[in-house]
C-alpha cells in the first residue's frame, strides 16, 4: 500500500475505548495470505515501539482485524490549539487550489420577471461555495448572470408604453415593473395581438433601436439598484454582472461556429442542435423569427468565460428544474469539440416550501427576498428585546440584523442542496435547535467567558495546553482539528451543508464542554488552558460561519 492508500483506509472506531483511529487489515489478507487478526497482531508488534515514542500517539493495539491507535490527548491539544491561535482566520486554509481558477455563477435574478425565493437560495449557496473554494486557495470569480435580456423585455416595453410612469418606477422599481408586467399578461389573454407587439419590441431591442435600448437600460438600472440593497444586507458582492444582454452581440459568432461544424438543423422554421442521446430534446438556437433564446446566450457565455478566464471549473448555481437546460448546453459544447465542457458543472438545488404560509408578503403569491430578510430581522429583534441579556447589547439593530439574516442563510445551507427546503420560522429562529442563532449563541457565549477573564485581569497566554485531557476537551480538540477536512469535503461535493453540519457539531461540543467544565471556576492552571481552548473554538466557529455567509456577534 502507498501512504495515501493506507491513509484512505483509516477509520474511526465505533467507541472511544477502542482508540481514536483504526487501520483495517482486511484488504491485506489476500496479499499476505494471512487472516486479518494475524496481520494486525504482526503490524502491532512492528510499529508498537515507534508509536509509543511518537509525539502524538501513546499506544497501538491489535483488536480483531484492526490496528487501533490511541492519541496522546494533551499533546494533540497542544498541537491543535496553538496552531489555531497562531493562524487565526487562516486556520484550516489550504493551498490545494493554488494556480487554479474556479468561476461561480450565482444569484442571477431576472429583471422584470418576479424575483422569487429561489434566487435567495442560489445567492446563499453560490456565495458560500465561492468562499469555500477561495478558502482552499482557488482563484475565484463571482459572476451574476443577470436575466436582463429576452422576450419579457418586449412585453415590459409594451406594458410601459401603455401604463408605465417613470417616476413611480424609479421610486419602487421591482414592484412597479412587476405590476405592469402582470397587467400585460392579464390583458394579453383577451388581446393576443399584444404578444405580437411585444415580440416586435424585443426584435427592435435586439437590433439596437435607440429609444427601446434606452428604456431597457432604465429598467435594468432601476432594478439593479434594488437588488444591490439585498446584496448589501447579505454582505455579498460580485466580480462580474455580465448577464444575458452582455452576450447579445456575441451570439452571431456562436451561430456561425455551429453552422461551420454542421451542427445546426432546421425544425419547424427554428434552428436546433440534435443529440445522439434520445433522452435529451434538441436545443433550440434560433427561433423562427430569428431571435435568440436563453440557451444561445448560455453558449456564448460559456465560450466567453473560457476565453476570458481560462477556468479550471465553471460552476452554475441554478435550481434543479433547469438541469435539462444545462445538460443541453454542456452537450452542445461537447459536440462543438470543446474538451473543457467537462469542466462545466451545474450545481442544482430544490424548492423552498412554505408549509404554514408564514410570510406576510405584500406581493400576493410572489415571495420577495427582501421581505423575508426584513421579517427575519424583525422577529429576531423581538426575541432579543424580550431576553434577559438584552440590556448588555449595545446595538440591538445591528445584532438583530446579523442574527436574522444569518438564520435564513443557515437554514438554506443546513441540508443537502438537492433536498427541498421547508421554511418555518419556528425552525429558522429556534435558538435551541439546529439553527443559525444556536451557533451564533455558542460563539457569543465563548466570547463572554473570554471577556470575563480579561476583566478579571487573567493572562492565560502561557497556559499549559497539555492539561486538556478530559473527554469533552478531547472531543472538542479533535473536532477543531478536522475543520480543514470539512471544508474540503464541502468543495468536493459542492455542498456547503458539510460546513454547516460541522459548525453545528462544533457549537454542540463547545456547549457540552462549557456546561461540564465550568471554565472560570476551574483550578487556575486548568482554567487558563480551558480559556485558550475557548478562544480557539471561537476562531474556528467564526471562520466556519463566514464560509456559509453568517456573521458572528460578540454579545447576544
Ligand atoms: N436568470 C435565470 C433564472 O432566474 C437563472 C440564470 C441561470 N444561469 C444561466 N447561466 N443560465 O431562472
Amino acid at each position: 500500500l502507498t501512504a495515501e492508500q493506507a491513509e484512505r483506509l483509516m477509520a474511526v472506531p465505533p467507541n472511544p475505548d477502542m482508540g481514536d483511529a483504526a487501520f483495517p487489515c482486511f484488504t491485506l489478507a489476500k496479499t499476505f495470505r494471512k487472516a486479518p487478526p494475524a496481520i494486525a497482531a504482526e503490524l502491532c508488534e512492528k510499529v508498537g515501539e515507534a508509536v509509543e515514542n511518537s509525539r502524538l500517539f501513546q499506544k497501538v493495539a491489535a483488536v480483531g482485524g484492526y490496528l487501533n491507535f490511541y492519541l496522546k490527548r494533551g499533546a494533540l491539544a497542544e498541537e491543535v490549539v496553538s496552531d489555531v491561535l497562531e493562524k487565526g482566520e487562516n486556520y484550516g486554509k489550504s493551498d490545494e487550489g493554488a494556480g487554479k481558477k474556479v468561476l461561480v455563477e450565482f444569484s442571477s435574478p431576472n429583471i422584470a420577471k418576479p424575483f422569487h425565493i429561489g434566487h435567495l437560495v442560489t445567492t446563499a449557496l453560490g456565495s458560500s461555495l465561492e468562499r469555500i473554494y477561495s478558502f482552499l486557495g482557488y482563484d475565484t470569480v463571482k459572476i451574476n448572470h443577470l436575466g436582463d435580456w429576452g422576450t419579457q423585455f418586449g412585453k415590459l416595453i409594451s406594458a410601459y408604453k401603455r401604463w408605465g410612469d417613470a417616476e413611480t418606477i424609479e421610486a419602487d422599481p421591482i414592484n412597479e415593473l412587476l405590476k405592469i408586467y402582470v397587467k400585460f399578461h392579464s390583458e394579453a389573454e383577451e388581446h393576443p395581438e399584444l404578444e405580437d407587439e411585444a415580440r416586435a419590441y424585443f426584435k427592435l431591442l435586439e437590433d439596437g433601436d435607440e429609444e427601446i435600448t434606452k428604456l431597457w437600460k432604465f429598467f435594468v438600472d432601476a432594478s439593479l439598484k434594488e437588488f444591490n440593497k439585498t446584496y448589501k444586507l447579505l454582505d455579498i458582492s460580485f466580480d462580474s454582472y455580465a448577464g444575458e444582454s452582455f452576450y447579445s452581440d456575441k451570439m452571431p459568432e456562436v451561430v456561425e461556429l455551429l453552422k461551420e461544424k454542421n451542427l445546426l438543423e432546421e425544425s419547424d422554421g427554428a434552428q436546433v442542435v440534435r443529440f445522439d442521446d434520445e433522452n435529451i430534446p434538441p436545443c433550440i438556437i434560433l427561433k423562427s423569427d430569428g431571435t435568440t433564446i436563453y440557451a444561445t446566450r448560455d453558449l456564448a457565455a460559456a465560450i466567453y468565460r473560457k476565453r476570458t478566464y481560462d477556468f479550471n471549473k465553471n460552476i452554475y448555481v441554478v435550481g434543479t428544474p433547469q438541469a435539462l437546460h444545462f445538460k443541453q448546453i454542456f452537450s452542445v459544447l461537447d459536440k462543438m469539440g470543446y474538451e473543457w465542457s467537462k469542466d462545466c458543472v451545474h450545481v442544482g438545488f430544490g424548492y423552498v416550501r412554505f408549509p404554514d404560509k408564514v410570510l406576510s408578503t405584500r406581493h400576493g403569491d410572489v415571495v420577495f427576498l427582501e421581505d423575508v430578510l426584513r421579517e427575519s430581522i424583525e422577529k429576531t429583534k423581538e426575541v432579543i428585546i424580550n431576553s434577559a441579556t438584552s440590556k448588555n447589547i449595545e446595538d440591538i439593530d445591528e445584532v438583530s440584523e446579523k442574527i436574522g439574516v444569518g438564520a435564513i442563510l443557515y437554514s438554506f445551507l443546513k441540508n443537502g442542496r438537492e433536498k427541498d427546503i421547508v421554511f418555518t420560522w419556528k425552525d429558522i429562529l429556534d435558538f435551541e435547535g439546529e439553527s443559525g442563532p444556536y451557533v451564533q449563541y455558542a460563539y457569543a457565549r465563548g466570547k463572554s467567558v473570554l471577556r470575563k477573564a480579561e476583566e478579571s485581569g487573567i493572562d492565560y497566554s502561557a497556559a499549559d495546553l497539555s492539561l486538556l485531557e478530559g473527554n469533552d476537551e478531547f472531543e472538542l480538540v479533535k473536532l477543531i482539528n478536522s475543520f480543514g477536512d470539512a471544508v474540503k469535503d464541502a468543495a468536493n461535493k459542492n455542498e456547503p451543508c458539510c460546513v454547516t453540519r460541522y459548525v453545528t457539531d462544533l457549537a454542540q461540543l463547545f456547549n457540552k464542554f462549557y456546561n461540564t467544565c465550568n471554565i472560570m471556576k476551574s483550578e487556575p492552571r486548568l482554567r487558563d488552558a480551558r480559556l485558550k481552548l475557548t478562544e480557539a473554538t471561537c476562531v474556528c466557529i467564526k471562520s466556519a460561519l463566514y464560509l456559509i455567509g453568517v456573521r458572528v456577534v460578540e454579545k447576544m
